[in-house]
């Protein structure tokens, strides 16, 4: 296994679902600079897979302090190899409140009411993977490891309730687009990304392992509400702002303060 180029196929993978991937990490960063002032953030890449987040971060505030967690046992290791040293990676599952106490000891507190300490909580095509009332509950979670006026950011598929029919056109246009990708060998699809990580010799044991974090090969199961259910939902979570940050065809960005 070479790291980092299992991290540059993860991120052509991604990418043929997602043309405008890299914008939506642009947009946090930038609100993640506004809310630091400029300072070194710390920040934690939530469901952080290989550390996609992490890394751009990196790159952008290289003092930044940065966590990723996830419960993948192979994208962790991906993410190991390619942030040793440079991150703290953390194996936890969201589906259990517990996550927290697995955080850095100086990030969050047990005592119940102290403010965490991260600057910014950023998140992306991840929590489509929750079921609803979970990710509700887990935003008020989320909220408590940020400091006073940190931000949370969660990108996903988050369509527009006011344009069914254009978020349908836009849905099909992007299907026939990423088998074309997939078929001239432009992109790997996510069954063949897989297939390949079972056939690597560091990769292969992880995948079995994760086989039983995640039995179902789709995530047939997904559900994906419109931006405004998140916004709300951060409203009852209790963040003093919540809104759209950042939008493109059917996904978007939603920000809540602290
Ligand atoms: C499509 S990947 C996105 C990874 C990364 N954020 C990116 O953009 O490249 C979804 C991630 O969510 C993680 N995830 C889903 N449910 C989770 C849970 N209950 N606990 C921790 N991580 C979870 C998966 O393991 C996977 O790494």
């Amino acid at each position: 296994m070479t790291a980092y180029i299992w991290q540059e196929s993860w991120d052509r993978q991604q990418t043929a679902f997602m043309p405008d991937r890299e914008e939506r990490f642009a947009a946090m960063l930038t609100a993640v600079d506004a809310v630091t002032d400029g300072r070194a953030p710390r920040v934690l890449d939530l469901a952080g897979g290989t550390g996609t987040i992490a890394l751009r971060t990196l790159a952008r505030f290289p003092d930044a302090e940065v966590t990723v967690l996830d419960q993948d046992p192979v994208l962790l290791t991906i993410a190991g190899a390619t942030l040793a040293g440079r991150a703290t990676i953390i194996d936890a599952d969201l589906g259990d409140p517990g996550w927290r106490a697995k955080l850095p000891g100086e990030t969050f507190s047990t005592e119940a009411g102290d403010p965490g300490a991260f600057d910014a909580v950023l998140t992306a095509t991840a929590l489509h993977w929750l079921p609803a009332e979970r990710v509700a509950t887990l935003y008020g979670e989320i909220r408590e490891v940020l400091r006073p006026g940190g931000i949370f950011v969660n990108a996903d598929h988050m369509p527009e309730e006011s344009l069914p029919t254009l978020s349908e056109r836009l849905r099909a246009r992007g299907r026939q687009l990423r088998e074309e990708r997939y078929e001239s060998g432009a992109a790997t699809s996510w069954a063949e990304w897989w297939r390949r990580a079972a056939a690597d010799e560091v990769l292969g044991p992880k995948v079995i392992e994760r086989e039983r974090i995640y039995p179902s090969v789709s995530h047939d199961q997904e559900w994906t509400p419109p931006a405004l259910w998140h916004v709300d939902a951060l409203r009852v979570a209790g963040f003093a702002e919540a809104g759209v940050l950042w939008r493109g065809g059917t996904d978007a960005a939603v920000a809540g303060l602290r």
